[in-house]
């Protein structure tokens, strides 16, 4: 299914139809030149998204996910017990696509304690709508969880700043609003004029690709960069603040992110910028005492040697393609949440905000 380019961007997933319905979500490998959806019947089409990045972003990922945990119960019959154990086939399939946002494994988790809640139910059809519902209330949850975020970030924007953001934590890698830009949402429609930068964030682009499209669809001013000149554009006044999002966040603040985020945190101190990581307790792991225990995805070589549709580096070249890093607590002025702003980022702030 193709469409031209909207002015304002269609839902990043959705659910279609009824308890035998299906995941529809943007393929976002096609952004920003088409707008194509893919239609996700099977469970195996589903890890794929995830897998490949059509799918992509912390809380998009975990709610795609818990959709598929629904898809994963394919024929209910009168057995809930088969369908329990399928629901928690789905769930240890599920959790094999990505390993660094957390967001999924808390996603998977819920759906799977929900499933085995369900041992009562009357039979396999009112067993699977009842994890529709839980899948819907995990979408809708992130919905408003971004609403709140954007309400307490864009509180510490001032009218006529320059923001810097890297990667995509916007609409496209949530259910609709973001947890960073939506910082940038709120902000804007509150009638803050903001300049904002997007770094390309290579080696796949979601800056560019995704970032770019998705502000000026909301008619923000947008200007993109490549990462490189990110220093740059801090130097000469710029930038008055960087806000970014995160992929799983441990229990002292040490937060992952995509990778390069690392570097932005290092040069924002350095030019005293202040850098703030927008994300829903959903991407907080308190039981991870800090970030050296985040599992680091590490990515196809191709990414880097067969980078613009051809081939960009020497054949047989050795590759370090790790997806993410690690930005220590120290670098981060606050937290942006739903439940509010933690700010210092310490464990025991963290702790009292997020209860
Ligand atoms: O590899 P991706 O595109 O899934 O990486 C996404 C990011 O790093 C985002 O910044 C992060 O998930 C926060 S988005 C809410």
């Amino acid at each position: 299914m193709q469409s031209t380019l909207p002015k304002i961007v269609p839902p990043t997933l959705e659910w279609i139809g009824d308890v035998a319905g299906h995941l529809r979500l943007i393929d976002q490998t096609l952004l920003p030149t088409e707008v194509r959806f893919r239609d996700c019947h099977d469970l195996p089409t589903v890890w794929e998204a995830i897998k490949s990045l059509r799918v992509r972003g912390a809380p998009a990922i975990g709610i795609a996910a818990a959709y598929g945990v629904v898809i994963g119960v394919r024929h209910p019959t009168d057995s809930r017990d088969s369908c329990i154990d399928l629901a928690c086939e789905a769930v240890d399939y599920l959790a094999t696509s990505r390993p660094t946002a957390v967001n999924l494994f808390w996603a998977l988790e819920r759906m799977k304690t929900r499933a085995l809640e369900l041992r009562d139910c009357k039979d396999g059809v009112e067993f699977k709508s009842e994890l529709l519902a839980e899948a819907r209330a995990i979408h809708d949850e992130d919905r408003q969880m971004c609403r709140a975020i954007g309400r307490y970030g864009a509180e510490l924007l001032q009218d006529n700043w320059g923001l810097l953001t890297h990667c995509n934590a916007g609409g496209l890698a949530t259910s609709e609003y973001g947890p960073a830009l939506a910082v940038f949402y709120s902000a804007h429609d509150s009638g803050k004029r903001l300049r904002v930068f997007a770094d390309e964030t290579r080696p796949l682009l979601q800056g560019a690709r995704l970032t770019a499209w998705e502000l000026q669809q909301h008619g923000l001013n947008v200007t993109l960069i490549c990462d490189s000149m990110a220093a740059k554009v801090m130097s000469e006044g710029r930038i008055q603040a960087v806000v970014v999002g995160a992929d799983r966040i441990a229990a002292n603040g040490d937060a992952a992110n995509k990778i390069g985020t690392y570097g932005v945190a290092v040069l924002a101190a350095a030019h005293n910028i202040p850098f703030y990581v927008a994300a829903p307790s959903t991407t907080f792991d308190l039981s991870i005492a800090s970030g050296d225990d985040i599992p680091i995805e590490e990515r196809d070589p191709r990414e880097i040697t067969h980078a613009f549709g051809r081939e960009t580096a020497p054949e047989g070249i050795k590759v370090y393609n790790p997806a993410f890093d690690v930005t220590p607590a120290r670098l981060i002025r606050a937290l942006i949440t739903e439940r509010g702003v933690i700010d210092p980022v310490t464990p025991a702030q963290i702790s009292k905000v997020l209860g």
